[in-house]
């Protein structure tokens, strides 16, 4: 059960590193627009974070604080990237503080798992 759990954390963790580097190719020497890649690792550090909040039954305690926390941020991002989307096919460009949040929020949420414990 437990080594499960690591394989679902480090699928988790595959999906942030999706998200995080789709995000971070645009940022630096790419369009600024909302990817497809970026929905794929978003999407995967969704289910499997929701997986990893489920009761495992293993000596292991789960902060719901931090995990609700996380969700909320998670919604966020979500929705930004769908306006983002929406605007970038609109107008061609996404608002850059609506870019830029979604790569701040993303390690944010990244800082919280690590450091809150
Ligand atoms: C963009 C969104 C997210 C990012 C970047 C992210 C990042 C991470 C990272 C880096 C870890 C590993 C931390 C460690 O093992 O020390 C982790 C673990 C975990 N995440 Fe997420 N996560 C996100 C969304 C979510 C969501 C939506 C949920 C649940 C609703 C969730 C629940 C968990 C749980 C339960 C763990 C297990 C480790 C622990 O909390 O101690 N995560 N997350």
């Amino acid at each position: 059960m437990e080594i499960l759990r690591h394989i679902v954390v480090f699928v988790h963790i595959t999906g942030f590193a999706i998200l995080f580097g789709a995000w971070a190719a645009q940022a630096w020497g790419g369009k600024r627009q909302i990817t497809g890649l970026m929905n794929v690792g978003l999407a995967i550090a969704a289910v499997a974070g929701l997986v990893l909040a489920a009761p495992w039954g293993v000596e292991y305690d789960l902060n719901y604080v931090k995990i609700g926390v996380k969700l909320v941020v998670l919604l966020i991002i979500g929705a930004l990237m769908g306006i983002g989307q929406a605007r970038g096919r609109r107008s061609g460009s996404v608002p850059p503080p609506l870019f830029w949040s979604i790569g701040v929020l993303t390690l944010l949420n990244a800082g919280i798992a690590v450091i809150w414990r």
